[in-house]
């Protein structure tokens, strides 16, 4: 068969990482017939336990495993990678202000951009899963300027497939009767789960929802807060769940979304729906052969608007902040 594509993990040995290999190497992004190259990235530390996680990978004797490489060194294990997901990041720690967080994080995706930008294949597609991972993202792209700035995106499939999640028990439908769900901007407590352009089973959500202030005042927040809620309840932040939208997320990129649907991707405005060009906003995109598309002519109503303007306000912010940080 065809030689395998290499695809870079970094965080590799973290909560996340243990459920995102095993899927990505028994060919969840690529299908069966695609032998894959696992090129994972950890910091010094954290080696030895990826060890570990790498004799667990061995113990699978996954057909589509094609061999593994692992290091903390970002230009050897980014060379030749034709896609890379950037999830290891610094978390915040007690005591750690937002300036701080921005700032750690911002060493972490600085040095990866150059990386990618010197070693990785022509073709490569940069998703990052974490945190904060639009600005993340944009970190990264400005510091790759020889990849195509439409190459990188950050995750807000989690909170699509919360969404699609919610609605779906809220209106006793199956997850597979729901389409067109939009998550814009942040991810963050600011994002905004749309449900004006959402269906069900071919008709306006928020039509067979007809209820204003569960939209508002319980949908949305539920959507928003579903990371702390999960933390509450498991004691840990979700891991398997961003693991399974990371996957969801690569293979539509790479394979196209369903020709009746959309998905949501964090990607670089062109300024559609007066979002500030440049900005790693979450909109509506279809996807085909490793290119997106931002969906256009939606109709905003001044509810959506509002809400799409405040979580675009939160990343010009971020933008700004790691701007006077020099990072970008
Ligand atoms: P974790 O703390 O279990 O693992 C992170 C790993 O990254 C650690 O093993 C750490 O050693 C590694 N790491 C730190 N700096 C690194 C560097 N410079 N290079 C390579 N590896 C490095 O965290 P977990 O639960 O796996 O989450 C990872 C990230 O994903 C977090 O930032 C989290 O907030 C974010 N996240 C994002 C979601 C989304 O929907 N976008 C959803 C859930 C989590």
């Amino acid at each position: 068969s065809s030689s395998p594509v290499k695809v870079a993990v970094t965080g590799a040995a973290g909560q996340i990482g243990y459920s995102l290999l095993f899927r990505i190497a028994s060919g969840a992004v690529y299908g069966p017939d695609t032998p894959v190259q696992l090129q994972l990235l950890e910091i010094t530390p954290a080696l030895k336990a990826l060890e570990g996680v790498v004799m667990e990978l061995d113990d699978c004797a996954f057909p589509t495993l094609a061999g593994v490489e692992i290091g903390d060194d970002a230009e050897k294990i980014f060379d030749g990678v034709n896609l890379a997901l950037l999830v290891g990041a610094r978390p915040r720690g007690p005591g750690m202000e937002r300036g701080d967080l921005l700032e750690a994080n911002g060493a972490i995706f600085t040095a990866q951009g150059k990386a990618l930008n010197k070693v990785a294949a022509d073709d490569v597609r940069i998703g990052v899963t974490g945190n904060p991972a639009n600005t993340n993202a944009l970190i990264a792209q400005r510091n790759a300027p020889d990849i195509p700035a439409d190459r990188f995106s950050a995750l807000t499939r989690l909170d699509h497939n919360r969404a699609i999640s919610q609605l779906a028990a809220r209106t006793g439908s199956s997850v597979t009767e729901i389409a067109h769900m939009t998550i814009w901007g942040n991810h963050s407590a600011t994002q905004y789960p749309d449900l004006f352009h959402a269906t069900v089973g071919g008709r306006n959500a928020a039509e067979v929802v007809d209820d204003q202030a569960w939209i508002e005042n319980d949908f949305v927040p539920t959507v928003a807060k579903r990371g702390a809620a999960i933390i509450e309840a498991r004691g840990s932040s979700s891991a398997a769940s961003a693991a399974s939208a990371t996957i969801d997320a690569a293979r539509d990129w790479l394979h196209g979304s369903a020709a009746d649907d959309w998905v949501s991707m964090a990607v670089q405005s062109d300024g559609s729906y007066g979002i500030p060009e440049g900005l790693i906003y979450s909109f509506p995109v279809t996807t085909s052969g490793g290119d997106w598309s931002i969906v256009q002519g939606l109709d905003i109503d001044e509810f959506s608007r509002g809400r799409m303007d405040a979580t675009a306000a939160e990343l010009i912010e971020e933008r700004d902040a790691v701007q006077a940080l020099g990072l970008i």
